[in-house]
């Protein structure tokens, strides 16, 4: 937020005229650079349509939403303003074995929503898709191991945890798997401050000793589920 207003004042006094355009925040969009244009200036890309008000052309990315980096121009749209945005760990075109894999097969990316109707959120013209982990370490969730981790998609994209852990998007992904019929839920093991110390306090906690036991049950010192450095 404060940053955000830092840099809009660093662009009045001239430093970069167009780091405050996006109209959403950076983690949010998409490169629609290869999108089709359509008339009234709207771009269809992947299945989305966005008007003017919902893309921009940028010339900066952020890597692993850290790092920014200047690059030449492109047009990135807000995804998550005209569609319920869902994130997957992995790349369009990618399923996770070991690590992320491509296959050039269809990858449904099957999930419970609501808890209730069991959804390909690929074939459902209500659902968009972010790609890549959204921090550093992100684990499992064992539904069929531990029906405590049994999870769903709210209908605002949250994933809701055993009915009442809420992770807000951008603190999990989604990863299609070969063979299991569920797509893969993986949740943020660090998360940022906003969200440890404003929001959900007792949800995080939850979470924090829920991931303590999972490490302390597998006695072999081994972390079955740290896809950390996998994805
Ligand atoms: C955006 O997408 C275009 C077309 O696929 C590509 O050429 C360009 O390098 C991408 N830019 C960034 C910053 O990802
Ligand atoms: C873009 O779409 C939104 C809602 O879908 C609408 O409110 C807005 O006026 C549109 N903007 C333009 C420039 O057409
Ligand atoms: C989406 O589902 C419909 C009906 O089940 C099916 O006909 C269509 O081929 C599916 N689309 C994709 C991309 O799988
Ligand atoms: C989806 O719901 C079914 C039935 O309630 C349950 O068996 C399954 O484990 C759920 N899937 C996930 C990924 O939690
Ligand atoms: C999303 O939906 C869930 C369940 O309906 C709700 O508890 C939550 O407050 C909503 N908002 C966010 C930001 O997750
Ligand atoms: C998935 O199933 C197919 C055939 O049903 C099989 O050939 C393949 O080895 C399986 N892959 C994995 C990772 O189990
Ligand atoms: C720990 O290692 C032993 C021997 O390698 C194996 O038999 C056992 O199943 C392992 N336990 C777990 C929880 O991985």
């Amino acid at each position: 937020m404060y940053g955000r207003i830092f840099a809009c004042l660093l662009v009045l006094f001239g430093v970069r005229s167009s780091v405050c355009s996006l109209p959403c925040d950076y983690i949010d969009s998409v490169n629609i650079t290869d999108g089709e244009r359509l008339p009234n200036d709207e771009i269809r890309h992947n299945g989305v349509i966005y008007n003017k008000t919902y893309y921009r052309m940028i010339d900066y990315e952020y890597e692993d939403f850290a790092t920014k980096k200047y690059v030449p121009n492109y047009i990135r749209g807000c995804l998550c303003a005209v569609r319920i945005c869902v994130r997957l760990c992995c790349g369009e075109r990618e399923y996770l074995g070991r690590k992320c894999t491509h296959s050039d097969g269809y990858l449904p990316v099957v999930v419970n929503v609501s808890a209730t109707e069991m959804i390909d959120l690929r074939n459902h013209s209500l659902y968009g898709f972010l790609y890549g982990k959204p921090c550093e370490q992100v684990y499992e969730l064992l539904p069929e191991e531990n029906p405590v981790d049994e999870w769903s998609i709210a209908r605002n994209g949250s994933l809701i945890i055993a009915d009442e852990l809420l992770v807000p998007r951008n603190q999990y992904c989604l990863a299609p798997r070969l063979n299991t019929s569920y797509a893969s839920g993986l949740v943020c093991f660090t998360s940022t401050e906003e969200f440890k110390y404003n929001l959900y306090p007792v949800a995080i906690i939850s979470i924090w000793c829920h991931l303590l036991h999972r490490q302390l049950d597998n006695g072999n010192g081994t972390v079955a589920t740290d896809y950390g450095d996998g994805l």
